[in-house]
């Protein structure tokens, strides 16, 4: 069997969570294969609510095995904590396993990810500051440290102990900082290396035994399209590889055993943290869709800026993507608006861009232009086949499909697991 990506067309906090729960029951592996605990994925399963930041989606499916691969950077206490307050509400994690070339996000990163924002004062990129940035920066540079790293004493000491005599360079003399002592980093870091030991594995390895064996493999992605560290509107993006190219770099799995990319896509969009939204509004129209939404972070609860859909950027994550399959989400909020616009193209200087400009300085000045769809009145959360939608439902539905370059599988009509309507099998 092969290897399914997910990924996020727009800004993040389209439904990943929900559509990666959906299908968690009929696939044997989910592994995240990017990001941190800078993700935040709600999944309501029978009115119980769970919310999620480093631990795989697949985790609340009994058959379901779920990974952490390599290119996920891990904060150790934010993943005991998780474990454990999944734990207390009869919730196993026993199967998680945990890539041995997973980052670990040192305690310095993490304060100097929220320095450096604070004295980045308006040229901030509004990050969660859970570390993120400069752990993926020490990987790159490689001064990381990694999962397999907490099992050597001797190599953990002396890779914290040179990555700290330059942090504390930065922190004491830039950021006014107190400098970290290394001893007391390692000690943190090896307190949980006797828990951490017995979920480590060459995770490469095992997927492509899995895969071998007939298995499938959900790759979920943290994050977004737009905020894809290549993909994205660079500098306001997230700093790893969200998009479908990420997965394989992401879990040691290679591009020809992927046989599908699924995108999910919100029926408006939403944004977290700075940088250019065309569809933004500032109106009443914004506020209802972050309160009908309930459009507020699940890993900072910062009220999520809101706009309509647009259509280019969906057409723009289809392609960068690769998808085959779109679930499009929170079509029931959209509810009671008695015409909806959508953004079909943009204007740049005057003139009609219908792909995402290739300059930032394009993509800040574009402004949206918009097609409007006549709304509905009915509620709309019990439909479970197209039939059911009322027909405006249906023609907004067919509109963004054919606007968004891949075909629309599964709607999305509330949180709940089963508040679903499935068109395709996403798994064909
Ligand atoms: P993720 O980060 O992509 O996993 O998305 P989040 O969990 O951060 O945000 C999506 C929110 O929308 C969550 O609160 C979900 O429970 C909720 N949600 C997902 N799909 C639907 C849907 O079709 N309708 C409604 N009303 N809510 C949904
Ligand atoms: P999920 O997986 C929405 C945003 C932050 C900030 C930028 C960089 O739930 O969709 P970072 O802390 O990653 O360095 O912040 O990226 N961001 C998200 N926005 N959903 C997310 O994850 C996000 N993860 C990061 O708000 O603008
Ligand atoms: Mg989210």
């Amino acid at each position: 069997m092969p290897a399914i990506i997910l990924v996020g067309a727009q800004w993040g906090d389209e439904g990943k969570g929900k559509a990666t729960d959906l299908l968690g029951s009929s696939v044997d592996y989910v592994v995240k294969f990017n990001g941190g605990n800078n993700a935040g994925h709600t999944i309501v399963i029978n009115g119980e609510k769970f919310a999620l930041h480093l631990l795989p989606s697949g985790i609340l499916s009994e058959n379901c095995v779920p990974v952490i691969g390599n290119g996920v950077v891990i904060d150790l206490e934010v993943l005991f904590g998780e474990i454990e307050a999944l734990e207390a509400r009869g919730r196993s994690a026993a199967k998680l396993i945990v890539s041995a070339d997973a980052h670990v996000i040192a305690p310095y990163n993490t304060t100097l990810d929220k320095v450096t924002e604070r004295f980045a004062g308006s040229r901030k990129i509004g990050t969660t500051g859970r570390g993120i940035g400069p752990t993926y920066a020490d990987k790159m540079n490689r001064i990381g440290i990694r999962v397999q790293d907490l099992f050597d004493e001797a190599i953990l000491r002396e890779k914290v102990g040179a990555a700290l005599y330059l942090k504390n360079q930065i922190l004491s003399k830039i950021y006014n900082r107190r400098a970290l002592d290394a001893e007391a980093v390692v000690s943190e870091l090896l307190s949980y290396a006797d828990r951490l030991r017995p979920m480590v594995l060459d995770t490469s390895l095992l997927l492509h035994e899995a895969l071998d064996a007939g298995k499938t493999v959900l790759l979920e992605a943290g994050q977004a399209t737009m905020l894809d560290v290549d993909h994205g509107n660079y500098p306001y993006v997230t700093s790893s590889s969200a998009t479908a190219g990420g997965a394989c770099t992401g879990c040691g799995i290679p591009p020809t055993r992927v046989s599908s990319v699924i995108a999910v896509v919100k029926a408006y969009s939403t944004r977290v943290g700075e940088g250019p939204f065309p569809t933004e509004l500032h109106d009443e129209w914004g506020e209802r869709l972050r309160s009908v939404g309930g459009e507020y972070g699940t890993t900072t609860g910062r009220p999520r800026r809101t706009g309509w859909y647009d259509a280019p950027i969906s057409r723009y994550a289809a392609r960068i993507n690769g998808v085959t399959d779109i679930v499009l989400t929170k079509l029931d909020v959209l509810t009671g608006i008695e015409s909806i616009p959508v953004c079909v193209a943009y204007e740049v200087d005057g003139q009609r861009v219908d792909e995402i400009p290739m300059t930032q300085r394009d993509f800040a000045l574009a402004t949206p232009i918009y097609e409007t769809f006549p709304g509905w009145t009915e509620d709309i959360s019990q439909a479970r086949t197209l039939a059911d939608l009322p027909e405006n439902c249906q023609a907004y539905v067919a509109a963004l499909e054919k606007m968004s370059g891949a075909r629309i599988s599964v709607i999305g009509v509330g949180p709940a697991r089963d508040e679903s309507i499935v068109l395709h099998d996403l798994l064909h």
